[in-house]
């Protein structure tokens, strides 16, 4: 397929250099041109004008922002050929889709899509299609969706090694992903900055260390997917803070049954989880 990715960042190179490696042909965009550059001298990237590109592309991939991808649409309009697929790897769905559904131009198709994979470490030097290799995607259809967006969608993330895929609506996705993706972070974020220990470096084990990976964290763009998210996010927030209170309680009234059983409840919960992921993989 003839394939056009907005933005070669982590996520965008990482797509870009996985299928290109599984015979598709890539063409990009990018803000700093410099990057484009290296991805076309490393051959994983052809050389092309976005306008042409897009005229002859079968799918475009935005891998920008949530709010860069609304512009980059805005921006190419007019160049957008009818039959076009458009997708996007964005973290957040709702708004984003909405505003994207409001300017497509009329037989261009779009279905969203989230690779559930990332790093730390953002921008197109620590791209690593290996990333995606048995992750979960989750597609988010809606009412501009064409009849094989679905079925297309499937086929390259397939060629990307992906595992399992979900399919939901945009409001499912941002419920979900507050509480997966966006309270983990707000969670790392929050245990860095309440450590308030001049020796917590030599005084750590792997909890620690396991549980604020994460905080190192790209912070201009989730702070965009925080916001974007907000009502989620905030539900989620909320749902957590019951539960700590509830913990805390315990603990202030030593109330040792009510405590063994929570923890026990927890553990089996996590082991179903790790269960379901080894069996449907
Ligand atoms: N990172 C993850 O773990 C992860 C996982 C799943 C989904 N996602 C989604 O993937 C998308 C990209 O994330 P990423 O981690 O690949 O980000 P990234 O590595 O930081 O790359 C950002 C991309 O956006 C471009 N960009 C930044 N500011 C811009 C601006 N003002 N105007 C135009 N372009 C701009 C950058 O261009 P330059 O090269 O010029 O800086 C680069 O192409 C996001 O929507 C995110 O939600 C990320």
């Amino acid at each position: 397929m003839i394939i056009v990715i907005a933005g070669l960042g982590l996520i965008g190179a990482s797509y870009a250099e996985g299928l290109h490696a599984k015979g598709h042909t890539i063409y990009a965009w990018n803000r700093s041109e410099a990057t484009l550059q290296k991805a076309i001298d490393l051959g994983f990237v052809q050389p092309g004008s976005i306008e042409e590109t897009l005229q002859s592309a079968d799918v475009l991939i935005l891998a920008l922002y949530p709010k860069h991808n609304t512009w980059f649409i805005r921006e190419h309009r007019a160049f957008l050929p009818p039959g076009l697929i458009i997708t996007d790897v964005s973290g957040t769905k709702t708004k984003m889709m909405d505003e994207i559904e409001a300017i497509l131009p009329e037989g261009v198709f779009y279905t969203s899509h989230h690779p559930m994979a990332g790093k730390e470490t953002s921008g197109f030097d620590v791209r690593d299609p290996l990333i995606f290799k048995r992750a979960n995607a989750i597609i988010v259809k809606g009412p501009a969706s064409g009849p094989s967006d679905v079925l297309v969608l499937h086929g390259l993330l397939k060629d990307l090694e992906f595992g399992r895929i979900l399919e939901t609506d945009r409001q499912t996705h941002d419920a979900l992903i507050a509480f997966t993706s966006q309270l983990t972070h707000v969670l790392a974020v929050t245990l860095v900055q309440s450590d308030h220990f001049d020796e917590t470096a030599k005084a750590t084990g792997d909890s620690y260390r396991d549980l604020t990976r994460i905080a190192k964290i790209n912070e201009i763009m989730w702070t965009d997917l925080f916001l974007m998210n907000k009502e989620a996010l905030l539900d989620q927030i909320e749902r957590f803070e019951e539960k700590l209170a509830e913990i805390k309680l315990m603990i202030k009234e030593e109330d040792r049954p009510a405590l063994i059983e929570t923890l026990r409840t927890a553990k089996e919960k996590r082991l179903t989880f790790d269960n379901i992921k080894d069996e449907d993989i």
